[in-house]
């Protein structure tokens, strides 16, 4: 099953949706697609509270509890997309937030004696965005989500981008037009 982390706050006027939703196209039809839209879950910070409640399930090893449903639903994928609008150098607080809700000791990941151990199913991880400006020579987006993608286990991460589109606003559609094609082929070339 690939699963799509949805994170594309502004719903069908996202570019980034446009360009997740070209490589869901790609996949053949016997391949199973699951979209978690971010913006129509129920996802709160992690408070003090909460964090206790999850501290006892896991120590109970309750892990059916629907609290952490996310966590369970992340494990099994066999593909993770992230899809998520470039945001003040990084990405929409609502992702962090989800993934604070993923990475629940026991079941993305866990201790082995002095190690950590990532857990999760999935080949691999593919992170779309679309940003205003220039990544330059920083995509810390993409940075973080890699290291997190190793700790969970998922040894192959491909990051893209479509940059540039919002230094002149008459040309943002064939910027993303052209960006997704280029994508695209790289992603055949990758497979
Ligand atoms: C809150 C906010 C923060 C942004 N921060 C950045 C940024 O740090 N760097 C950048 O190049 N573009 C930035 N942008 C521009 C978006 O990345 C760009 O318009 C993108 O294509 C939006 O994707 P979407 O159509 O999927 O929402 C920002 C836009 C918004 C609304």
């Amino acid at each position: 099953m690939t699963l799509v982390i949805d994170c594309c706050i502004r719903g069908d006027n996202s570019a980034t949706k446009k360009l997740y939703t070209s490589y869901l196209n790609t996949l053949n039809n016997e391949t199973a697609v699951e979209i978690l839209n971010l913006c129509t879950q129920p996802i709160t910070p992690l408070d003090a509270q909460a964090l206790e409640f999850r501290d006892r399930l896991i120590e109970q090893r309750n892990f059916q509890h629907k609290m952490l449903r996310y966590a369970r639903q992340f494990q099994s994928a066999d593909e993770i997309v992230i899809a998520a609008p470039y945001w003040d150098l990084s990405f929409p607080s609502l992702l962090k937030v989800y993934l604070e809700h993923v990475s629940v000791s026991g079941i993305t990941f866990g201790y082995e004696g002095s190690e950590c151990v990532g857990y999760c199913k999935a080949k691999r991880m593919l992170y779309f965005t679309t940003c205003g400006g220039c990544l330059g020579k920083k995509n810390l987006a993409a940075e973080y989500l890699e290291a997190l993608a190793d700790m969970f286990g998922i040894s192959n991460f491909y990051a893209f981008a479509v940059e540039g589109m919002d230094i002149d606003p008459s040309k943002r559609n064939k910027i993303l037009k052209n960006g997704i094609s280029r994508i695209m082929s790289e992603l055949k070339n990758n497979n």
